[in-house]
């Protein structure tokens, strides 16, 4: 927290983007949420910029459903709205943001202030809003720092033109690069469960572990945000960050120190050793219309009014990754995701191998480290044991850390929460730097090009399942083997 001492002086956070629905939705309940806790300087001053033409009122309005205010809060709600402002404005003229400029201004006494500004605007503006705020808006007094949110391009070479392009504006560490899993809790606690624990480290390699297998789950379609993604695709919008950087510090080895630069520095090191993705090692599918569904789940994603007829934009993708060091040779890293399936679910599946020299005539089942990212944060680590009582029997049980059990009283911030504090605070450890990017982009532009080129149709699945069938023989062929015997017990609560 290098800039703690800054929290004296006046601060402000711009906003950009302010009539979207990113904004509306997750930015300004965060700002709200942080301002309400007292972790922000206490002369912040909050900025909304966008084109629409409307009051700070009439913001409020509209994220009034979003915000979350507890009885008693009333008050410090008040004087949140009454820190904000708004200030209508074009995306592409200097002169709106020399207004913009003046409006920050008028409220940074003495002799220091800085800036955040938070980019909630889409890519195809994102060119001429970095360009405006360097020549319009940089804090002349203080530290001016810019969030940029995903997507950083849409290949190599994009994301190459966009990073050149920031690197003549910013310097790198004026840049906060957001993938918001860096902000959850257990994807955060990765490396303090790998790292401060000895009984894992000796382990956490190819001699011991069968395969890692990395998931994301959505319950839901795209409704009406297909336009968006029928662009990116599952791959680009979750694989390629997302599940990608649970997937470095999984596998990273130890960083030097705790230092933001030494941990990316290992984070980069280890995608190095990753080749790009062979195509095929990737399995795609698209989600189809369950007929025996309620509302939406009867609907394809073709049946997305903002989607093309006939498009092969994949909503579901396994891809298995091998890292080529000395630590993971030959072990499978498969990453899985996808939109409209079963439940919803972000997990790290660590499957240990099958225990050699068996002396319980096959009734062992592997060992798995399962790292529940949402929902519900949890921990457990499945193993066997003998059943309690007279008997001899084996049985499949679990060392459990369910965080709403073990920790009822804490309260697990949101991670947006998380990230847009660290960047009053400075420090870029949870953000993406420049490198790890490239190399990225670097592993999965080659087959993104390749499924476009060959045209590859996406497999089929039905709204609701678990995925295209295919997946789970793609599981088994990757090493990971499923048992489908292991059954949990919640526990009572006292
Ligand atoms: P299981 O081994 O029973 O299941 C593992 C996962 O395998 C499933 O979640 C499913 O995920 C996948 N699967 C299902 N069918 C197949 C198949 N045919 N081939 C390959 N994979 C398959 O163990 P879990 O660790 O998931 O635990 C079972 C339940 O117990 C879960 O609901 C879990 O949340 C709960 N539990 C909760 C704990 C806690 O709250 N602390 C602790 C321990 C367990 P997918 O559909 O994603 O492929
Ligand atoms: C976003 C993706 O980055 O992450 C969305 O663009 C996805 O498609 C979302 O729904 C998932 O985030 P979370 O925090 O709800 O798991």
């Amino acid at each position: 927290m290098e800039n703690i001492k800054d929290f004296q002086y006046p601060h402000t956070f711009v906003l950009l983007g302010a009539s979207g629905d990113l904004a509306k939705k997750k930015i300004y309940p965060t700002i709200w949420f942080l301002y309400r806790d007292n972790l922000l300087p206490k002369n912040t001053k909050f900025f909304g910029y966008a084109r629409t033409k409307q009051t700070i009122t009439e913001v409020r309005e509209k994220c009034k459903k979003y915000m979350k205010v507890r009885a008693g809060e009333e008050e410090l709600y008040e004087q949140f709205w009454a820190a904000n402002d708004y200030v209508a404005g074009s995306y592409d003229k200097r002169i709106d943001y020399e207004l913009l400029d003046q409006a920050i201004t008028k409220h940074e006494r003495g002799p220091v202030a800085n800036r955040i500004f938070y980019l909630a605007v889409p890519p195809t503006v994102f060119g001429d809003v970095t360009v405006n705020i360097r020549n319009a808006c940089v804090a002349l007094k203080g530290y001016t720092r810019v969030i940029i949110e995903k997507p950083f391009g849409r290949d190599d070479e994009s994301s190459d033109k966009l990073s050149s392009h920031l690197a003549r504006l910013f310097k790198e560490e004026q840049i906060y690069r957001i993938d918001h899993y860096l902000g959850k809790e257990m994807v955060q606690n990765l490396m303090t469960i790998r790292f401060a624990n000895q009984i894992f480290s000796p382990s956490w390699n190819r001699e011991n572990i069968a395969s890692v297998l990395i998931s994301f789950k959505e319950p839901f379609g795209t409704e009406g945000r297909g336009g968006y993604f029928d662009d990116f695709g599952i791959i680009r919008d979750v694989m390629q960050n997302h599940l990608l950087q649970i997937l470095s510090l999984v596998a990273m080895e130890k960083p030097v120190t705790l230092n933001p630069n030494d941990i990316r520095d290992e984070k980069v090191k280890v995608l190095r050793h990753i080749k790009p993705i062979d195509i095929n090692n990737i399995l795609v599918g698209q989600y189809i219309g369950n007929p025996n569904g309620q509302g939406e789940e009867k609907l394809g994603y073709l049946d997305d009014q903002t989607v093309p007829k006939n498009s092969i934009t994949p909503t579901y993708a396994l891809a298995a990754m091998y890292i080529n060091n000395s630590r993971w040779e030959g072990v499978p890293f498969i990453l899985r995701c996808g939109k409209a399936l079963n439940e919803r679910k972000a997990e790290v599946r660590i499957q240990y191998k099958d225990v050699p020299g068996d002396i319980f005539e096959g009734h062992t089942k592997r060992n798995e480290l399962v790292i529940r990212v949402q929902p519900g944060e949890a921990l457990y680590l499945k193993m066997m044991s003998k059943s309690p009582g007279m008997k001899f029997d084996l049985m499949e049980t679990e060392l459990d850390l369910t965080y709403s059990m073990r920790y009822r009283e804490s309260n697990v911030p949101d991670a947006y929460e998380r990230l847009i504090l660290d960047v009053f605070t400075g420090t870029q450890m949870h953000f993406v730097r420049n490198d790890e990017l490239k190399e990225a982009w670097r592993i999965f532009t080659p087959v993104l090009k390749q499924l476009e080129e060959e045209k590859v149709k996406p497999v089929p699945y039905i709204y609701g399942s678990r995925g295209p069938p295919e997946a789970d023989h793609k599981l088994a062929k990757y090493n990971f083997k499923y048992s489908g015997s292991y059954k949990w017990q919640k526990p009572t609560m006292d």
